[in-house]
């Protein structure tokens, strides 16, 4: 069965990309600095970014931390499985190269059938950046992971398009009060909540290492904007322009794809159309913001990373 195979090339040191209800993963054992040396090479990744290491139980996530806070605890049994990575003190058990060197370590529970039974087969810790080639945007089907990565990755489990879109919420517990690194579907209002203390966004200064880099980009520029400022740029510009649209419409590029107002529905198919248009040779790709609220965070994240504001 592909799942058995899939987890014997784990155990053996390969590279196996897995769907989770986020974005597909690259993932090998995260114990073996061999195996985890060649993730950041096949992704083109600086090395000074640290991992994500990937647990099939809270049990399996103790043995990758000095120690467990009761808090820490609470997050786990209220959030996993499910798109919260949580920031620890690491054990001595995770090789240096795993974290970035960094003393702390970012664990998180997949919620997806596929990559819990991977990682319960493997039976070891397993460590997974998205499974795209390092600064593009995050592949949401296994056909993504194929465009970038192809015959450099070990084995492809295809679990069809993921469900959220977007990469997991980033908490660093390793301080407090705790601090949100980077937004996703789990928002800060609701960590805050279940932690009993009010989790702040980190100061541009102090983001997750993976913010400093270039993210989430595709080759042809992006800009984002409301309604009337794509309306006065499409009225103005001679350029070919990809429009990804979410609330309006009515607005026409030379390629015109419409998300629709829900905002899971934007999370869960901007990767894609992002990566459609890309395609197209156009001059750029402009996408309408979305109002700042629960996942409407983590979007506006990922575009102001990807791109400019109009
Ligand atoms: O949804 C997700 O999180 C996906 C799936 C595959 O699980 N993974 C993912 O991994 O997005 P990646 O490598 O693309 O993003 C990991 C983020 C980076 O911003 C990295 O800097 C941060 O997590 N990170 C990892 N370890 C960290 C640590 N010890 N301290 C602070 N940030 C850390
Ligand atoms: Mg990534």
């Amino acid at each position: 069965m592909s799942i058995d195979r899939a987890a014997r090339i784990l155990r053996r040191g390969g590279l196996v990309a897995f769907p989770t209800e986020t974005v597909y993963g690259l993932g090998a054992n995260a114990l073996d600095a061999r195996a985890v040396r060649r993730i950041f090479k096949v992704k083109g990744r600086p090395l000074r970014n640290p991992l994500i290491v990937h647990v099939a139980s809270i049990k399996q996530a103790s043995t990758l931390v000095s120690r467990l806070p009761e808090e820490a605890k609470r997050l786990m049994r209220r959030f996993w499985p499910g798109p919260l990575t949580i920031v620890l003190p690491k054990s001595v058990r995770v090789p240096s190269v795993t974290t970035a060197g960094l003393a702390t370590v970012a664990i998180r529970m997949p919620n997806h059938p596929l990559a819990l039974r991977l990682l319960r087969r493997a039976n070891v810790p397993v460590a997974a950046p998205s499974a795209n080639r390092s600064g593009g945007p995050s592949p949401t089907t296994a056909q993504h992971v194929l465009e970038d990565l192809g015959d450099r990755v070990d084995y492809v489990l295809d679990g069809g398009p993921t469900k959220l879109g977007l990469e997991s919420t980033v908490v660093d517990l390793s301080r407090w009060p705790p601090v949100l690194l980077r937004p996703g579907a789990i928002t800060a209002e609701q960590l805050s909540r279940v932690l009993g203390v009010r989790v702040r966004r980190a100061p541009r200064s102090r983001r997750s290492p993976g913010m400093r880099y270039r993210h989430y980009a595709p080759r042809t520029p992006l800009r984002f904007g409301n309604a009337s400022r794509i309306q006065t740029l499409l009225r103005r510009t001679k350029k070919s322009v990809g429009l990804i649209l979410t609330r309006s419409r009515g607005l026409r590029g030379m390629v015109t794809t419409t998300l629709g107002p829900a905002l899971r529905n934007v999370a869960r198919g901007l990767y894609g159309a992002v990566r459609e248009l890309d395609k197209r040779g156009l001059d750029l790709i402009v996408v309408e913001a979305v109002p700042e609220r629960g996942i409407g965070h983590a979007i506006m994240n990922r575009l102001r990373k990807a791109g400019k504001p109009l």
